[in-house]
C-alpha cells in the first residue's frame, strides 16, 4: 500500500480509501465486515462514510452504513487502526433534520452526536461537509444560476462550529466535499485570517471520464495542501467495462438503481469513451478497473482514491491497483481519448 499525508496534518492515509456507501443497501452487514477485515489487512487504513448512507439514500436506510461500521468497531476493537472519515449532510431531504441550514450549530451538533453514537466511537478523524449549503454547481450541474440568498450558514460560522467540536475532541480534522474553487478558496482564506481550523481535503468526483477537477481545483489543491479524495473513480462501474455491451448485469448498480443514477451517467459520450479506455487496457494488457484507478492515484493533487466494491473479487482487484504501473505510452493514449471525449461524465 502507498500512503500520503492528509493535508498538512501528520495523518498518513492510504492512497486507496475504502468507500462504504453500498453497505446497508446493496451489501449486507456481513459483507461490509468482510470488506473491512480484508481492506485493513491490506493496509487500507482510511475509510470514508457519511451519515446519509446507504445510497441510494432513503429515510429507511439513513445512517445504516455508519451503524455497520460501528458494529465492526465494537466486534473487533480496532477503532484505533482506522482513519475514519464521515460527513454531515447538506440540505436536501426533509428527513435530514428538516432540510435547510444543515451546518448551523444546532443541527451540526445533532449530526455529530448521532454519527458518533452510530459509529460506536468518541471521535471522528475527518469530518466533511457533504455538499455546499448554498445554491451552486455541485454533482456535475452546468449552467450556473446565481442566487443571492442568505439562506446558508456563513462560512465563518461553519468554521466556528467545527472548531467547537475539534476543541471538544469529537473531531480531529475537517474537509470539504462537492465544493467549487470559490468555496475552497473562501474557506481557506477565512481560516488563515481568523485563525480557524483549516479544511484538509476535498472530496469530489474524479475519474478517466471526469477530469474537471484539473481545471479549477488542481492548482489550489496542490498550492494549499488540500488534497483530493476522489469519489466514483470507476464512474459507478462503467470503467470496469461491465456495461460495454449495452447490457446491465443482474444486481449491478445500474441494473438496480438506474433511475437514481441516470442524472450522472446518462450522457451521450460515456460509452464511447469507456470503449476507448477498454481498448487501451487491452492493448497494454492491463485490467481496465486497475488502469482507471491507478490513473487517479498517480495524480499530483490526489491524496486518496475512494474505491467502492460490492464483491470481494472487486475489492481485491481494486486494492491491487496500487501495484500496477502505467507507462508513458499508456498515459499518452489516455490523454488522447480525453481530447476526443472530454469529461463525458461531469
Ligand atoms: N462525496 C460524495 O458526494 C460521494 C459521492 C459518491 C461516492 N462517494 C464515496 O466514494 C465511494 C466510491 O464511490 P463509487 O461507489 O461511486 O465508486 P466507483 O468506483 O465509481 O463505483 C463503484 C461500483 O462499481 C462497481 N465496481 C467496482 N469495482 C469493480 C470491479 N473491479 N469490477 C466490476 N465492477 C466494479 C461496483 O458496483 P456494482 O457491483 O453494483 O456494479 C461498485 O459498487 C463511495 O462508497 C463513497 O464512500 C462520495
Amino acid at each position: 500500500m502507498n500512503y500520503k499525508k492528509l493535508g498538512n496534518t501528520d495523518l498518513e492515509v492510504s492512497t486507496i480509501c475504502l468507500g462504504t456507501m453500498t453497505w446497508g443497501e446493496q451489501n449486507t452487514q456481513e459483507e461490509g465486515f468482510e470488506q473491512m477485515d480484508y481492506a485493513l489487512d491490506q493496509g487500507v487504513n482510511f475509510w470514508d462514510t457519511a451519515e446519509l448512507y446507504a445510497v441510494p439514500p432513503r429515510a429507511e436506510t439513513y445512517g445504516h452504513t455508519e451503524i455497520i461500521i460501528g458494529n465492526w468497531f465494537k466486534k473487533t476493537k480496532k477503532r484505533d487502526k482506522v482513519i475514519l472519515a464521515t460527513k454531515v449532510a447538506g440540505p436536501m431531504r426533509a428527513y435530514l433534520r428538516g432540510g435547510a441550514n444543515s451546518y448551523g450549530l444546532e443541527k451540526m451538533t445533532e449530526a455529530i452526536n448521532d454519527s458518533l453514537k452510530r459509529l460506536n466511537t468518541d471521535y471522528i478523524d475527518l469530518y466533511q461537509l457533504h455538499w455546499p449549503e448554498r445554491h451552486t454547481n455541485s454533482f456535475g450541474r452546468l449552467g450556473y444560476e446565481h442566487k443571492e440568498s442568505d439562506d446558508w450558514t456563513k462560512f465563518e460560522d461553519v468554521l466556528g462550529n467545527l472548531k467547537r467540536f475539534i476543541d471538544a475532541g469529537k473531531i480531529r480534522e475537517i474537509g470539504l466535499s462537492n465544493e467549487t474553487p470559490w468555496g475552497v478558496s473562501k474557506y481557506l482564506e477565512l481560516s488563515k485570517e481568523k485563525n480557524f481550523p483549516r479544511m484538509m481535503s476535498i472530496q469530489n468526483p474524479y475519474s478517466l471520464v471526469n477530469r474537471t477537477f484539473e481545471i479549477g481545483l488542481a492548482e489550489i489543491s496542490i498550492r494549499e495542501e488540500i488534497g483530493l479524495l476522489s469519489y466514483s473513480p470507476l464512474a459507478g462501474g462503467y470503467l470496469s467495462g461491465k456495461y460495454r455491451n449495452e447490457t446491465y448485469p443482474k444486481g449491478s448498480r445500474m441494473e438496480r438503481d438506474w433511475n437514481f443514477w441516470k442524472y450522472r451517467y446518462n450522457t451521450p459520450n460515456l460509452k464511447n469513451a469507456v470503449e476507448e479506455y477498454c481498448k487501451i487496457s487491452e492493448k497494454f494488457n492491463l485490467n481496465i478497473s486497475q488502469m482507471s484507478l491507478k490513473f487517479c492515484e498517480i495524480q499530483p493533487f490526489m491524496t486518496s482514491v475512494i474505491i467502492g466494491a460490492t464483491t470481494m473479487e472487486q475489492l481485491k482487484t481494486n486494492i491491487e491497483s496500487v501495484n500496477v504501473k502505467l507507462n508513458d505510452d499508456v498515459i499518452k493514449e489516455i490523454n488522447k481519448v480525453q481530447t476526443f471525449y472530454p469529461n463525458p461524465c461531469p
